[in-house]
């Protein structure tokens, strides 16, 4: 009799933002004339940059004749995108980073659920709480965080490294044994905080020492403002020898609908003497067939004068968002951090509400939605997310709102 993968049933309720979906929609249907503002789920809203339009129509005239159509993509992504990627992310920030070793996929999403596979299962991973879901959920399903404990909120096998005002929402060295996989993000997501170089160093030589790997996501790394945040884990000393790196092109250059994002794994990085790159080689060359070519020039474009020019307006648009709202929030009384080098307000709630409870007042009174911030971990009850992706209209009207009927 066919069984289903169990690991599955560990996973506990539904995912944060179906739940989310589901309040918004009932509140609608019991206010339709309710004009809701969503500063919750972090997808972008302004449209696709001209350089990269013209880019996609040109791939597309491409695949339409003979002598120009392209078939499947080169397993590791086209050297096209690759080499400006190497140049520009990684050689221009004296990062040794080199176009073999980045592989192009069709987002970070994947890549970071993914990445999991090619370590073995009793292997332990350690995540900032809070935390991006999709570390864990990927791990649960995998068969490798125990049990959930439902009254700690928490699975059993997992380290949680709590990040919280006190430490500036970046966690401590772990005490105790170390843990084998460590999934950092910075700029972070959901608390918008910056790890600053010399203290991701720390994280380095940490996990050099205890023979960890670093998943590094750097999703957000175009936000970056200030001088001495890195904005790759490989502008610390030693990480070649014990990190991995995710990026998207999501939140860089509005690419959630089209997909784009890479993985970097240096060649000779190793997990107790494997080397980790021709394992991740091999399961993109199985189990994937690559992004689109129109997509890949797409991300080309990204890196043109034009594209670079265009994609920094649209960073700061948003940054103008999180600002309104940072500065907006904070006048109004609210303790708020994040904003400053990421797209996400991070605020603690008012009252000692609980995060569900501030969710339910605020969709209530001032028809805004934003993230509760329990739905990234334990360690984010009573606080709360807003993001700055919205239009700069909404989002003005949503502080304003917050400010007035809060
Ligand atoms: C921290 C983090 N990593 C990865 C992703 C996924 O990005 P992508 O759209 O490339 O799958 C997101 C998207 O919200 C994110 O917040």
């Amino acid at each position: 009799m066919a069984k289903a993968n169990d690991n599955y049933l560990r996973l506990p309720g539904n995912y944060l933002f179906s739940t989310i979906g589901k309040k918004v929609r009932e509140y609608q249907e019991a206010h339709p004339e309710a004009d809701v503002i969503r500063l919750g789920i972090g997808d972008v809203t302004q449209p696709l940059a001209p350089e990269i339009i013209g880019a996609l129509h040109r791939a597309v005239d491409e695949m339409g004749a003979a002598e120009t159509f392209k078939g499947y993509a080169p397993d590791l992504g086209y050297a096209f995108l690759r080499e400006k990627i190497a140049a520009f992310d990684y050689q221009s920030r004296g990062c040794d980073i080199s176009p073999e070793e980045i592989f192009i996929s069709d987002g970070s999403k994947c890549d970071c659920s993914n990445i999991q596979e090619i370590f073995s299962l009793d292997n332990t991973i350690a995540v900032c709480d809070p935390v991006y879901p999709v570390y864990v959920d990927s791990n649960v399903m995998a068969g490798r965080t125990g049990l959930y404990d439902t009254a700690a909120g928490a699975y059993r096998d997992v380290v949680y490294m709590p990040c919280t005002a006190q430490n500036g929402f970046a966690p401590e060295l772990p005490q105790g044994k170390a843990p084998d996989l460590i999934y950092l993000c910075f700029p972070n997501n959901p608390t918008g905080a910056v790890m600053k170089k010399d203290r991701l160093q720390e994280w380095v030589d940490y996990a050099n020492k205890n023979g960890s790997i670093i998943l590094y996501d750097a999703a957000y790394e175009a936000y970056i403002s200030e001088e001495d945040v890195p904005h790759s884990i490989y502008e610390c000393e030693g990480a070649r020898g014990c990190a991995i790196e995710f990026r998207s092109f999501s939140k860089t250059a509005g690419f959630t609908g089209l997909r784009l994002g890479f993985t970097v794994i240096p060649e000779d990085l190793e997990a107790d003497g494997v080397r980790l790159w021709p394992l991740w080689a091999r399961r993109h060359g199985t189990k994937y067939n690559g992004a689109p070519y129109i997509v890949q020039r797409a991300g080309e474009a990204v890196y043109t004068d034009a594209g670079r020019a265009q994609i920094r307006d649209q960073i700061a648009y948003y940054m103008d968002n999180a600002r309104i709202i940072y500065e907006g929030l904070q006048s109004a009384g609210y303790e708020v951090s994040g904003g400053v080098n990421a797209p996400y307000i991070w605020l603690r709630t008012p009252d000692n509400m609980t995060s569900w409870e501030f969710f339910d007042s605020l969709l209530s009174k001032a028809n805004v939605v934003g993230t509760p911030g329990s739905g990234f971990g334990p360690a984010g009850e009573h606080y709360f997310r807003l993001t700055a992706f919205g239009t700069k209209e909404n989002t003005i009207r949503a502080i304003e709102r917050i400010r007035e009927r809060m």
